[in-house]
């Protein structure tokens, strides 16, 4: 009789907790197409992930060299309604049970983020759902507080270096995010895959499947001179938060080139040395990035101006590039010598995926609902941008506090 009570009791709640959770859960479908994956996510306001593909087209890019946009386009086309079908059968859902579609809608190709927010008005008009623009690298600056919660509140200074993009910014919410510095030529991730395609790493059977940057990680391991090849410490007069990454890159194509030419190394060959020329271009390019991100935090940490408010002062790494354990270590011993906390994303959350667009709109539902959820007549307003800036940049005042560090040496 007890266990009987006990038992309805227990079922009661559950009933009720789920109800509860029916209510106050709200589900986003997170979109991304801005290269050459394709995602498509759901998430809930708690940050747990329902559902989450990722097809990347890394494998037919690779084979050409590069990306090209058009053939990009295509397979985004052909994949994204397969890809949906399939997040919402692993999510268990119904199109009717999702409160909102985010969709990477700025910056990226232009002819890749067409698909993605032409299928996300598609969506939105059959399901009548509120469609949420997301700005791709904000996401990236964002995705780390799905996973910390609390434990990473607003403001904070995050890295984002990716295949397009190396930026400094001071994070303070979705759509409020402030620059400090950027690349002014390549980013890290575009030096890295074509340095190793010009290496050719993709002969040795190991790295076919990688990317540039993972291929040259992996292959830095096993440097036993790091020294054996010189580097260019760019920027190194400029007192701001700026990066430049084509002195590395034109630098290392001519290393190769003079190597080949003393090896003799046919055109099908790599040079002998390879690991220590990769273990000297990721120190080259930590020793850069924990330069300017030395600035950066010593301008967020200025006595008259602290940026980090009363947050616990931390620095964010995010993008494809802090996959790099490399990096990241450098990273974290930097922030450590300024009493800071180094965070990153989950690694599969750093490179481009669904699940980070998603968690930008719910950010964005939890900044302001109201505003964020637009009438669905406003949908054919939202548009693409291939290349979109912050909401506000203090690269110059950056510039003017003109701040002179003790470098921190790489580990
Ligand atoms: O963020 P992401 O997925 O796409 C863009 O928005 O660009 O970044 C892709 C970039 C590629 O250039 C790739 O070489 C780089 O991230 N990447 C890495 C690593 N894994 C990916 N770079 C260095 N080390 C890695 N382990
Ligand atoms: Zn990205």
């Amino acid at each position: 009789m007890y266990a009987a009570a006990a038992f309805k009791l227990l079922k009661s709640r559950c009933v009720c907790s789920r109800r509860i959770n029916k209510r106050l859960v709200s589900y986003v479908l997170g979109i991304e197409t801005s290269c050459d994956d394709t995602g498509i996510a759901i998430v809930d306001t708690v940050g747990r992930v329902h559902g989450n593909v990722l097809e990347s087209q890394q494998k037919f890019h690779t084979r050409y060299g590069g990306i090209i946009p058009p053939r990009a386009q295509d397979l985004h086309r052909a994949r994204i309604d397969g890809a949906f079908e399939r997040c919402l059968k692993s999510a268990q859902l119904q199109p009717d049970q999702l409160d909102a579609i985010a969709v990477t809608t700025r910056p990226g190709l232009p002819l890749s983020l067409l698909i993605g927010l032409r299928y996300a008005r598609h969506l939105a008009r059959k399901h009548r759902k509120p469609l949420l623009p997301v700005h791709h690298m904000e996401a990236h600056a964002l995705q780390a507080r799905m996973e910390y919660r609390e434990e990473l509140q607003f403001p904070y200074l995050c890295l984002l270096i990716s295949g397009g993009h190396s930026q400094l910014a001071v994070v303070n919410g979705p759509g409020q995010l402030t620059l400090l510095g950027e690349t002014l030529d390549d980013a890290p991730g575009e030096a890295f895959d074509k340095i190793a395609r010009r290496l050719r790493l993709y002969i040795l059977p190991e790295y076919r499947e990688m990317n540039g940057g993972q291929a040259i990680e992996h292959a830095a391991q096993f440097s036993t001179n790091p020294d054996a090849f010189e580097f260019p410490l760019p920027l190194s007069q400029q007192r701001n938060c700026n990066f430049s990454f084509a002195g590395i890159k034109n630098n290392s194509f001519r290393a190769i080139r003079a190597r080949e030419r003393l090896e003799r190394t046919p055109p099908d060959g790599i040079i002998s040395n390879y690991p220590d020329f990769c273990g000297g271009l990721l120190r080259a390019v930590s020793r850069h990035l924990m330069h300017r991100t030395q600035r950066a935090l010593e301008y967020c940490l200025q006595e008259q101006n602290n940026r980090f408010g009363n947050a616990t002062p931390t620095l964010v790494i995010s993008g494809g590039v802090a996959n790099n354990d490399v990096i990241f270590e450098n990273m974290c011993h930097l922030a450590a010598q300024y009493n800071c906390r180094c965070l990153r994303p989950s690694k599969r959350y750093c490179s481009d995926n669904g699940v980070m667009i998603a968690w930008h709109g719910i950010e964005q539902l939890r900044q302001n609902r109201a505003a964020s959820l637009r009438p669905l007549a406003d949908i054919d307003n939202i548009d693409i941008a291939g290349s979109a800036s912050f909401h506000e940049s203090a690269v110059s005042l950056v510039q003017e506090a003109s701040i002179k560090c003790k470098w921190i040496q790489p580990l």
